[in-house]
């Protein structure tokens, strides 16, 4: 995990957040290349939710959110962990972080009773400062899925089964912040809430699970890393019928990357009202709150709430595990080593990186400006001109943040129009002519 944090900070992927003024914990800072990368992970996600998915739509809602909606999903009551304090040192853990009784800060057994602490994190809204002018930060995007039901639903003529999709920032107040990315404060989620008729449910859950771990094998991120955990009963979320765990080998342990969920008819239900008229299946709150009808008629013109299959997968969590699986550490012929990062290629932050031979040779720039600005008009994504005038200190650099291929230019180049192209993995370099780079690119890029 060291080696992998040093190179995300020395490259720039992510930062510490607030660092300047000693970092805020759990918070994180993705970079020029962070941002890139966490990018094309998310738009993976979208175009195999929404995209390819005529019955799958998407939503990107408010971050801020009426109290009354943390309410009615049961997060104000139950969205908590057991906490412990350290009566000596005044540290706070996770009950689960403790063992035997002692703190793992100073050694003391003086610790408190478990108390449940709620993660939510609130701030004011408005100019008044009080218990009442509060919204939560959302501590998942699921929530306002829900509450945009009936105008998704309304506004796309939708019917049974069909998804909202959502990416966006979630926050909760964890206890212990911790190993790097994987558990902070502030991430993003990719959230599907794929709504389905009681009974087909089950069926729907088996199948996006298989969905699921395909999409991770097309990231980079192999099945023999990952493991599927069924949550026990007593441990279910309160919203969850069954919960399958996409958990895979992070540098650190075994733990979840992603987790799929049958909510059933659960979250619609609580954000309902005329509850009593909807045969809902589920234990929910009485809702006097809510002004929409969260149900839909059946053939028989009876209402019938949707069940819900949640897949919800940790943005953070899935670029520690691309992160993980790409980088390489390899030993050269001449004993020498380099990393390399073999990202697939389109999460690659930089496709193509163009590398002028001579950093001073005008002609020589000049052509390799030209070729970048090419490559750069065929839309693969973001394309650099890398004149630094040491091609081995280049390819490097490049293998080093997973640059697929560098195109060097040089005085062939300026003579008959061909170009080298070097392989980040094989490190082979092929001569091609330029008015074969969009054929090259689209056969090895788009794979
Ligand atoms: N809507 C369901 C839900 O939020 P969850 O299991 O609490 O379920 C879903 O979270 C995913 O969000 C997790 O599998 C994980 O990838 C990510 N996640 C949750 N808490 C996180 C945290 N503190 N830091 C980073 N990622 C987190």
């Amino acid at each position: 995990m060291d080696e992998l944090v040093s190179l995300c900070k020395r490259r720039g992927f992510i930062y510490q957040s607030s660092e300047i003024y000693g970092g805020l914990q759990g918070t994180y800072d993705f970079g020029p290349l962070g941002v890139e990368l966490k990018n094309n992970l998310k738009r993976a996600w979208w175009e195999s939710m929404v995209y390819e998915n005529d019955n799958i739509h998407g939503l990107d809602s408010s971050i801020l959110t009426n109290q009354l909606v943390m309410r009615h999903s049961g997060h104000e009551e139950t969205f908590s962990d057991p906490m412990v304090d350290c009566k000596k040192c005044k540290s706070r853990f996770r009950e689960d972080n403790i063992t035997d009784n002692v703190c793992p800060s100073c050694g003391s057994n003086d610790l408190t009773e478990s108390r449940p602490f709620n993660l939510m994190f609130k701030t004011n809204v408005g100019p008044v400062e009080d218990n009442a002018n509060f919204a939560y930060l959302r501590p998942e995007t699921a929530q306002s899925i829900f509450t945009n039901f009936k105008n998704i639903l309304d506004t796309t003529s939708s019917s049974l089964p069909f998804g909202i999709a959502q990416i966006g920032k979630a926050f909760r107040n964890e206890i212990t912040p911790r190993n790097f990315i994987f558990r902070v404060r502030e991430f993003e989620q990719m959230e599907l809430e794929y709504f389905v008729k009681p009974g087909d449910d089950e069926k729907a859950h088996d199948a996006w699970v298989q969905k699921r771990l395909d999409w991770w094998k097309n990231q980079g991120v192999p099945i023999n890393k990952i493991e599927l955990f069924e949550v026990p009963t007593d441990e279910l979320a309160h919203y969850s019928k069954k919960t399958i765990d996409i958990m895979y080998e992070f540098p650190h342990g075994v733990e979840e990357l992603e987790g799929i969920a049958n909510r059933t008819d659960f979250d619609l239900g609580s954000h309902s009202k005329k509850q009593e008229e909807l045969n809902i299946n589920s234990k929910v709150l009485n809702n006097s709150d809510s002004n929409s009808r969260l149900a839909v008629k059946n053939e028989d013109g009876e209402w019938l709430v949707p069940y819900v299959i949640e897949p919800s997968a940790g943005v953070e969590r899935g670029l520690l595990a691309v992160l993980n699986e790409a980088y390489n550490v390899e030993t050269l012929e001449d004993n020498k080593t380099r990393i390399v990062l073999k990202l697939k290629p389109h999460l690659c932050p930089i496709k193509v990186a163009v590398i002028p031979l001579k950093k001073n040779d005008q002609q020589i720039v000049e052509k390799a400006t030209k070729i970048k600005n090419i490559i750069n008009s065929m839309s693969f994504g973001r394309v650099v001109l890398e004149n630094t005038g040491n091609i081995g200190k280049s390819y490097r650099k490049h293998d080093e943040i997973g640059t697929p291929y560098c195109v060097t230019v040089d005085f062939e180049t300026l003579d008959n129009e061909s170009v080298t192209i070097r392989d980040r993995d094989s490190m082979d370099q092929t001569r091609i002519n330029i008015e074969n780079l969009n054929n090259f690119l689209q056969d090895n890029l788009n794979t």
